[in-house]
């Protein structure tokens, strides 16, 4: 349906955006804009913005950004023409009709999907007589209820070769719409056609609206070559486009804010039968990037299952290097492995839902898969080795197409290789025997790896939350411990440091100190700034500073280096740490100024700003890397 711009404009302007988005969110007006809690992401303090004048809104949390039409769409799990349509019938628009050419093709789809649905009707009618007793049976000992086979309209293909076309051709079908649905084989040598399907139990594959497109056909005697036959791709049916039992899962996945992936159409079956009614599959082949995007309609996470054998985790790997390039703020992928020997049909009719619902409340986010593919049995022992793995890391994550997902996995990824590999790491037992180690596999729902001492990525939204950035945290306790260590510095930088604003908690109180200690013209030596500093009860932050171990290798800083080598570092530092506060000051000003008004203008500051100042931080974090050669220092 291609829709003129014109149309979709005076739709959008028809409605006032927050009288929409109201509808399930609560908003505050505040000028010209309205706020509240993010309908995409959870948070507590609201950072989601609506503005009717331009008729877009914003998160300045998660980055969702849309319109009207955006905003149905994402929350209804709607298509746009759905959303369209449903904006418009609001309304009292008349959407315009689609070109005579559209119309034929839909006339043709529309009459091939009779077909199918003529199919599949006599399939379960097959299922149910005489002819398909052996097929009832089987269904049957698999545990599947008549309410679940009705369900999924599944059905019997009988063994011959004419069957199918016989009670078609009868019914006025030709045997044309029989070959393009697929579901007639015609010889490429000439001959007379077949059907495609025989001794079969059917499972019907239909579109999002529940219109069946294909089947699958699993064999019953266990000689046929392939245990299960899938339609080919014709008209109707594109299996890369398609999830199995998409239709049903779709309401039922916006209701439990979850789909859920698994293999096998059997699987998708079971699971419905026990209450689980958001899951789908693939038609027997890996994910493509479309039914991820067709995933993330439904839910910001959908749940991957796989076996918990070799091909599972390869299964596993395959799926997340096919996400990778697409992640964006709020869109992932979660991980499920299945214990050894189950399929989620067999633990579901086993153990009940429950067992299922307990694995998914375990499955593994998508940065822990991939860590643990990059690192698994990965040995970095010597330099090379570890810059080694670090290439390989880094250059996978490069994929990554959202600037600011792919920030926020490096960082993550640096974090991990940092706690991996530190020396006198005190979790991971490897470590203990020297300073790097060999990984340990991937063990999901099981041991898990330790995650980040820092829980990084919840420091590091700008500004929000407590404390700063890792990489300014670290910046500013160097500034202020150099100061302690080598209070002179002070005779030359008292009105900078002065000046200063820190985010660390405790710091502010230090400088104050050490600033009223040098404004009283005092002598500056170590032990009387030290004395002065316990008085006031700022002493135990340095202590603690001296203790984190974040500054082991700036050997400036310690009291033992000498002090042209404090002025200079503390020179370079002041420098680094006023570029990046600038940085970050002109992102917060220009987030403010979007925040206040949505112009294309200021959105374009606004990420440019942002660009800027994690560049800045990206550089800053390449120069935090790692300090691990360093000797040991004592303070007092
Ligand atoms: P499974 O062999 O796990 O099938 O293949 P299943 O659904 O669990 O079936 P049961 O329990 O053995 O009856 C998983 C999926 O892979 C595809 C099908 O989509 C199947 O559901 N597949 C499998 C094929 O397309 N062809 C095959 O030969 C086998
Ligand atoms: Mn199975």
């Amino acid at each position: 349906m291609a829709l003129s711009p014109q149309f979709l404009d005076e739709l959008k302007h028809r409605f006032t955006l927050s009288d929409v988005v109201g509808r399930q969110v609560k908003l505050i007006r505040r000028g010209r804009e309205s706020t509240g809690l993010c309908p995409f992401h959870s948070e507590k303090t609201p950072s989601f913005t609506v503005n009717d004048q331009k008729g877009f809104y914003h998160c300045f949390g998660c980055g969702e950004h849309g319109s009207v039409l955006d905003f149905i769409m994402k929350t209804q799990g709607m298509t746009f023409p759905e959303a369209v349509e449903v904006l418009a019938g609001e309304v009292g628009m008349d959407v315009p009709k689609p070109s005579r050419e559209e119309i034929e093709r839909q006339k043709e789809r529309a009459s091939l999907a009779e077909v199918m649905e003529a199919v599949s009707g006599w399939y379960q009618t097959q299922l149910k007589a005489q002819v398909g007793s052996r097929a009832y049976d089987y269904i049957k000992r698999r545990g599947l209820t008549d309410q679940t086979l009705e369900r999924f309209g599944m059905g019997f293909a009988p063994a011959s070769r004419s069957a199918l076309k016989d009670a078609m051709m009868a019914r006025d079908i030709g045997e044309d719409q029989l070959i393009e649905t697929g579901m007639l084989i015609k010889p490429e040598g000439g001959g007379t056609s077949y059907d495609r399907f025989r001794d079969r139990l059917m499972f019907p594959i239909t579109d999002r609206q529940g219109r069946v497109i294909a089947f699958g056909g699993r064999a019953l005697s266990k000689d046929a070559k392939a245990k299960y036959l899938n339609s080919p791709e014709t008209t109707l049916f594109h299996k890369g486009a398609t999830l199995y039992n998409w239709a049903n899962a779709r309401a039922a996945s916006y209701d439990a804010g979850q789909v859920m992936v698994v293999e096998g159409y059997m699987d998708v079956i079971a699971l419905a039968q026990a209450g689980i009614d958001y899951a789908v599959a693939p038609l027997g082949t890996a994910l493509t990037e479309e039914q991820i995007s067709h995933l993330w309609q439904m839910a910001d996470e959908p749940i991957l299952s796989f076996d918990g054998d070799n091909a599972g985790q390869r299964a596993a790997g395959r799926a997340v290097e096919r996400a990778l390039a697409m992640l964006r703020p709020g869109k992932s992928l979660r991980f499920l492995m299945m214990p050894e020997g189950d399929d989620p049909d067999s633990l579901v009719q086993r153990e009940g839902r429950g067992a299922i619902e307990a694995l998914i409340d375990k499955a593994d986010p998508l940065v822990s898969v991939l860590w643990s593919n990059l690192t698994t049995g990965v040995l970095a022992d010597t330099p090379e080795r570890r810059a080694g793995l670090e290439k390989k890391i880094f250059g996978r994550l490069a994929e990554i197409q959202d600037e600011n997902v792919k920030g926020l996995y490096q960082r993550e990824f640096r974090e991990r290789l940092f706690q991996q590999f530190r020396p006198n790491n005190q979790r991971g037992q490897q470590n203990q025997r020297g300073n790097y180690g060999r990984n340990q596999p991937y063990s999901p729902g099981g041991k898990k790896r330790p995650a980040p001492a820092t829980g990084l990525l919840s420091k590091t939204r700008l500004g929000r939350g407590s404390g700063g950035l890792a990489v300014t945290d670290v910046i500013e306790k160097l500034l202020v411990f150099t100061l302690a260590s080598h209070p002179e510095i002070l005779v030359r930088y008292e009105e900078e440091v002065a000046s200063l604003e820190f985010t660390v908690p405790g710091l502010d109180g230090v400088c104050k100190a050490l600033v009223e200690k040098a404004a009283f013209g005092d002598t500056l030596d170590r032990e009387a700034v030290h004395a002065h500093l316990e008085a006031a009860g700022h002493m135990d932050t340095v202590r603690k500073i001296a203790a984190d171990g974040a500054l082991k290798g700036d050997w400036f800083a310690w009291p033992e280096a000498a002090l042209s080598d404090a002025l200079t570092g503390f020179e370079h530092l002041m420098s680094r740490y006023q570029h990046i506060t600038a940085a970050r000051a002109a992102y917060r000003q220009a987030e403010a100024e979007y925040a206040a008004e949505m112009t294309d203008e200021n959105h374009e500051r606004f990420v440019a700003a942002q660009a800027a100042f994690r560049a800045l931080e990206e550089k800053e974090a390449d120069k935090d890397g790692y300090r691990l050669e360093s000797g040991r220092f004592s303070f007092i």
